[in-house]
């Protein structure tokens, strides 16, 4: 298990990408493998998580190869898959497990779910629930609901299904199974969640409709194959956009990345807090993409919650590290979710910021954080969650003495290299700005 050791640095003047989106390299992989020809995926994100979903989709018979690491080519079957002949391991990605319920869910073959320590504790109730409504026969066998999950697949009937709590993991496994379901299948959603299922079902020319928090998708349409360009994942440039925006001086451009309106809440807090970010879009076939720039500034408190946090839910361990940094008191609420992701956020974040000497009040819904201590180096736990680890990182820059990050091997689940350009943005000067394309050791 590799520890990071962190030294104290001034600041951070660079250009860069940042690895493929997690969230569209997933559903790439699985929207080709439900179409009718050859689809190339560029950029994707040859993450742990990534991997997993390859690998899954491979176990069920689909053709996959990967020219190389960022690119994989996948011979869509039109939705028909072969039964595993061994388990079908997740890894650490619920995104992975819950999209795949919603697939296997109406394949007419027994599939077995597993994942690992993490996973098989998360709630998978919320994709269960929906799935059986439409027929499905989903066993869970570990506790609570909780995967190893056998899902016995067969036919399917389109439901409305309202999801108590805003997911679009819940969502997009609805919808998948929709695909397969008699009549046609809708989904509202309390709030707005990330819409890239949505977005790329309409790409592979099928016409899912949105009106207001609803989506729906009538059953047995055929997707059409398309190649796929996965834009940076915005959730990973998070890291270096707080960085740069709580450091006056400091200077980032981080391009080809995805602004997708979904996903892009992180930038909106920054700004409420002070800091001058700007983003152009470059292009919006898909999804929108385009390049965010950060200058720093000192920052200061503000409050996250509402219809904001489905936007913002990845994002929300390193924006406590901002209000870490911002002078006054920060208020993260109605984000329970937190509790339930990779480890439970809110826990491992409060007390993680208690060690680098930041005054915090936990809530059961998110927490209170009292910015602008000064900080010493602490030594600290990932919890096995790769966003705790990679926003603590962040935070040991911030510190008056080098700072150790203890089991950070998870964060190769999101951001392979991260540690590498964290290395070369610490010795960043204004005098030599450096460009760092994301998976590129030098
Ligand atoms: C994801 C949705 C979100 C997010 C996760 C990825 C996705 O989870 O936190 O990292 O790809 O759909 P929920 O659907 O549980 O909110």
């Amino acid at each position: 298990m590799a520890d990071w050791k962190i030294e104290p640095a001034s600041g951070i003047h660079a250009e860069l990408t940042v690895p493929g989106d997690k969230s569209i390299s997933h559903r790439a992989i699985m929207l080709a493998a439900l179409s009718n020809g050859r689809g190339e995926v560029t950029g994707f994100l040859p993450s742990e998580d990534c991997l997993s979903t390859m690998k899954a989709f491979q176990q069920l018979g689909i053709e996959i190869t990967r020219p190389d690491d960022t690119t994989v080519v996948i011979e869509g079957r039109r939705g028909h898959f072969t039964p595993p002949t061994a388990d079908i391991d997740c890894g650490n990605s619920g995104t992975t497990m819950r999209l795949l319920c919603g697939l296997l869910a109406a394949q007419p073959f027994r599939s077995r779910l597993i994942g690992d320590a993490s996973l098989s504790k998360r709630p998978m109730k919320r994709v269960i629930d929906p799935l059986t409504q439409m027929g499905a026969k989903i066993t869970a066998e570990g506790t609570g609901g909780c995967a190893p999950l056998v899902i016995e697949g067969g036919p399917l009937k389109a439901i409305h299904y309202t999801v108590p709590v805003a997911s679009a993991q819940v969502k997009s496994a609805v919808l998948l199974a929709g695909l397969f379901a008699k009549g046609s299948t809708k989904v509202t959603e309390p709030e707005q969640s990330r819409d890239h299922t949505e977005r790329m079902l309409a790409w592979h020319l099928l016409r899912p409709r949105k009106t207001g928090l609803s989506v729906s998708i009538p059953g047995g349409q055929t997707l059409e194959s398309r190649d796929f360009p996965v834009p940076g994942d915005i959730s990973s440039a998070a890291f270096w956009l707080v960085a740069a925006a709580a450091r006056p001086g400091s200077h980032l451009m981080v391009k080809n990345v995805g602004l997708n309106p979904a996903r892009t809440g992180v930038l909106a807090v920054l700004i409420r807090m002070g800091a001058h970010v700007s983003e152009i879009v470059e292009s919006s076939d898909c999804e929108p993409v385009g390049t965010v720039e950060v200058r720093g500034a000192r920052l200061h408190a503000t409050t996250i919650g509402g219809s904001e946090i489905p936007n913002v839910i990845d994002e929300l361990p390193v924006l406590a590290v901002a209000a870490a940094l911002a002078k006054g008191r920060t208020v993260i609420k109605d984000a329970r979710e937190l509790r339930v992701k990779e480890t439970d956020r809110i826990a491992a974040v409060a007390r993680n910021l208690r060690a680098f000497g930041v005054q915090v009040d936990e809530l059961d819904d998110g927490m209170e954080i009292e910015g602008g201590a000064k900080l010493h180096g602490a030594e600290v736990e990932s919890f096995g969650d790769h966003r705790i680890a990679m926003a603590f990182a962040i935070l040991a820059l911030f510190a008056e003495g080098p700072s150790l990050i203890k089991n950070t091997d998870c964060v190769n689940t999101s951001y392979p290299g991260f540690y590498e350009t964290l290395r070369k943005l610490a010795k960043s000067t204004r005098s030599a700005i450096p460009v760092i394309s994301s998976l590129r050791a030098d």
